[in-house]
């Protein structure tokens, strides 16, 4: 294979760039050519295609968002869009590309697969929401940024003795509340997966307040929704005080943490190596702290496992 492309696409993650940095690097490495697509799907079927050399990854791992832009492209989910991706893929000369993103961005990867372009995927999102591995990168980032918003506000919310309801992403997927709930010391976490009894988490605010505790930190999915409806409901039932905060795209910047840079170093390199021994339609996850492959029909397929044991550790811990 003597030339390659990079495309970034779906919702920007933190540590993408670092993956654009892994893969050019090694790629130039071997002796082959790189190429980036600007703006994800969109700019692929615009031909927004440029050669990316040694300099054009330099300080660039430290830093969030995508170098290359991304995009959520319509036209590219239709078949007339996809040929007309897979044409301009041939006219660049690009016989591989790895495409950094989540299921939707992989399933396009394996509609180029389907005609003739040798792709291999990188899990990139921060909502951790990918059945096939245990890690997404961006993930560890985005939860660090959650943490420290808790921590803030629990310094308002005790002073003011209220409950504050902040609501974080992840589209149907709670992980981004779990593992932040549980290492920022939320009062009550609030998940897609797992059902849950507003007047239970009321109980436990007039319980907690009874105790002398000034603050209570809700961390609500935004899988679950109508933070405001919520904030109301338990202002109502509890005569506590509830604000809403709805953290929202802040928690897609940043610079990347060690674990995303880290996947992003690993997981870049593999993605060549790959395409070099002539592997396509490949999604590259983590499991058990192993690096391993699946294909990427069936990495789409299937659904993430919740980790209800995690929550019931944090219920135990916030009481
Ligand atoms: P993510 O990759 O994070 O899941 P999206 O679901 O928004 O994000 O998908 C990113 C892009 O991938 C979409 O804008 C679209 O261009 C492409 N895509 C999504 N689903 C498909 C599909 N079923 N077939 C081909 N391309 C798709
Ligand atoms: O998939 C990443 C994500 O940040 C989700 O958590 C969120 O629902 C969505 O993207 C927001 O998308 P957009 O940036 O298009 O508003």
């Amino acid at each position: 294979m003597e030339t390659i492309g990079i495309l970034t696409s779906g919702g920007d993650a933190p540590g993408m760039n670092a993956a654009i940095r892994a893969i050019t690097r090694t790629a130039l490495n071997s002796g082959m050519r790189v190429k980036g697509v600007r703006s994800g799907y969109d700019g692929l079927i615009n031909g927004d295609i440029y050669e990316l050399n040694v300099s054009s990854v330099a300080d660039i791992i430290h830093r969030g968002g995508t170098i290359l832009g991304s995009a959520r492209s319509m036209e590219f989910k239709t078949k007339e869009g996809q040929d007309k991706a897979a044409q301009i893929l041939h006219d660049f000369g690009i016989e591989g590309l790895i495409v950094l993103g989540g299921d939707g961005s992989f399933m396009g990867a394996n509609a180029l697969h389907l005609r003739g372009i040798k792709t291999i995927g990188i899990p990139c999102t921060i909502d951790n929401d990918m059945g096939y591995t245990d890690y997404t990168i961006g993930f560890h980032t985005a939860v660090e940024t959650v943490i420290e918003a808790i921590s803030k506000l629990r310094d308002t919310s005790s002073s003011h003795g209220r409950a504050n309801i902040l609501e974080v992403m992840g589209r149907k997927c709670g992980d981004i509340a779990l593992y932040a709930g549980l290492t920022g010391g939320a009062e009550s976490i609030l998940v897609p997966e797992v059902e849950y009894n507003l007047d239970e988490v009321c109980e436990n605010i007039l319980k907690n307040k009874r105790r002398g505790k000034m603050h209570h930190i809700i961390l609500s999915a935004e899988g679950i929704g109508k933070p405001y409806e919520m904030g109301k409901y338990i202002n109502e039932k509890t005569g506590v005080e509830t604000k809403v905060t709805i953290l929202g795209h802040i928690q897609r910047g940043g610079s990347p943490s060690f674990t995303d840079r880290l996947y992003a170093c690993e997981m870049g390199n593999m993605a060549v190596e790959l395409l070099k021994s002539g592997q396509s339609s490949l999604a590259i996850g983590i499991n058990k702290g192993e690096l391993k492959t699946t294909p990427i029909e069936e990495a789409v397929k299937m659904k993430r496992v919740f980790n209800t044991h995690l929550l019931e550790i944090a219920r135990e811990l916030s009481n």
